[in-house]
């Protein structure tokens, strides 16, 4: 593995290097101390490969049937009963948007330790982010101070389920951005099920829990919302054959947010190891904690509550002298990364004068935190060396 492997999308979106690298399933026990390990990574095996070449040798590169299959078998997987799939979790943020009619000036509550899309998609409808501050203990947004909003973005960090059953006051719109969180689950069922929210989105980018290569999804229960996410999706083309079968009208303004059947077979085929990708990152969870338990200068992330599964999209500790542990980690090529810049610090929200001292608790996690390796196919021999280059750090 090249050093390719050590970025995140964010460096891809900085224009900072070649795309992220193909792989298969195949253990690295003999791994040499000097290769990269990234912070994230995909796990492609034969039948995936086998499931976008079908669909290569068929008549639909997109708008054809894998879609509606990806689709449906999300839907099942998360027991909701609509998804509609996007070119990407932004794409899908957006329309949840959109749908929920939300628009110019209306408040968006979300959390500031998350990537800006999260607060981003209320900036394209012309509405207002507004950020609560964490819970220390999950990294979440303190759901206990969410109040009066049109509505709420809720962010499952790191893929630990925001405690939805614990909101006081319901915004009008409830969205969950569950980017890290598919595989997750609470006392109420997976997340995506919409127990306690409007829509669900999903992110399928290489390093989250499948990927499509690029690719989101909205879950929804509702009818009338899956129908307005497909139209935004395609334009805002509504179709009226009854005038002739060509015959469409743009009833209001939409997009071309569409995945291709090629991500969508992918997105299939991925699905079917949804279970065994999230069970390998909770024994790697569980083996850091195991290695990193009462060592001076690390704090561990928080644990999900009894009946919580975790997806661990991230494994986040916190560590004293940040900055010298993530450069001597990047320069062991562990391809560590820090998991958020508040958002409100960045200069595109200095006008919501925001101030770091209105936000103690995402500034103080924010001053320590750095996602050490977690994909399925790290190895143990992997983690011994991040941990062992982590604490020579933490020693220097
Ligand atoms: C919390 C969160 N929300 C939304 C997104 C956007 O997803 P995508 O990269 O598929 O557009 C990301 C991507 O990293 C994310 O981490």
């Amino acid at each position: 593995m090249t050093t390719d492997a050590l970025m995140d999308s964010t460096d891809k979106l900085l224009g900072d290097g070649s795309p992220v690298r193909a792989t298969d399933d195949t253990p690295t026990e003999a791994i040499e101390t000097s290769t990269s390990i990234p912070y994230g990574r995909q796990s492609i095996d034969d039948g995936d490969i086998a499931a976008v070449v079908a669909v290569l040798r068929g008549d639909w590169l997109t708008q054809g049937p894998a879609i509606e299959q990806f689709e449906n078998s999300l839907a099942t997987k998360v027991q909701a009963r609509y998804a509609v799939a996007f070119a990407n979790g932004t794409a899908a943020l957006h329309a949840a948007m959109v749908a929920g009619g939300i628009g110019h000036n209306h408040s968006v509550v979300t959390s500031p330790l998350s990537f800006a899309a999260s607060a981003n998609c209320a900036r394209y409808v012309g509405a207002d982010p507004v950020f609560v501050d964490i819970d220390p203990d999950t990294l979440n947004l303190d759901i206990s101070a969410v109040g009066r909003a049109d509505a709420l973005v809720a962010v499952h960090y790191a893929g630990l389920p925001v405690d939805l059953a614990a909101m006081r006051v319901r915004p009008r719109v409830v969205v969950e951005d569950a980017a890290h969180a598919l595989g997750a689950a609470t006392p109420d069922g997976p997340v995506g099920n919409c127990a306690h929210s409007d829509m669900c989105v999903f992110s399928f980018h290489p390093v989250k829990t499948i990927t499509t290569g690029e690719g989101g999804a909205v879950t929804t229960n509702d009818a009338a919302l899956a129908e307005r996410l497909r139209t935004f999706r395609t334009h805002g083309i509504v179709r009226k054959p009854e005038q002739g079968g060509w015959y469409y009208e743009i009833e209001e303004l939409g997009y071309n947010y569409r995945i291709t059947d090629l991500q969508a077979a992918l997105g299939t085929s991925q699905l079917q190891r949804l279970g065994s990708f999230v069970a390998m990152r909770n024994a790697l969870a569980r083996r850091y904690h195991q290695l990193l338990d009462g060592i001076d200068g690390v704090t561990l992330p928080p644990i999900a509550p009894e009946g919580t599964t975790h997806a661990y999209h991230l494994f986040p500790v916190r560590v004293r002298n940040r900055r010298a542990v993530y450069d001597a980690m990047r320069a062991a090529n562990i391809g560590v990364q820090v998991h958020y810049v508040p958002i409100y610090r960045h200069p595109i929200y200095a006008d919501l004068h925001c101030s770091p001292a209105e936000y103690p608790e995402t500034e103080r996690a924010y001053e320590g935190l750095l996602s050490l390796p977690m994909f399925p196919a790290l190895t143990k021999n992997d983690q011994d060396r991040v941990v062992s280059v982590l604490l020579d750090a933490l020693r220097a």
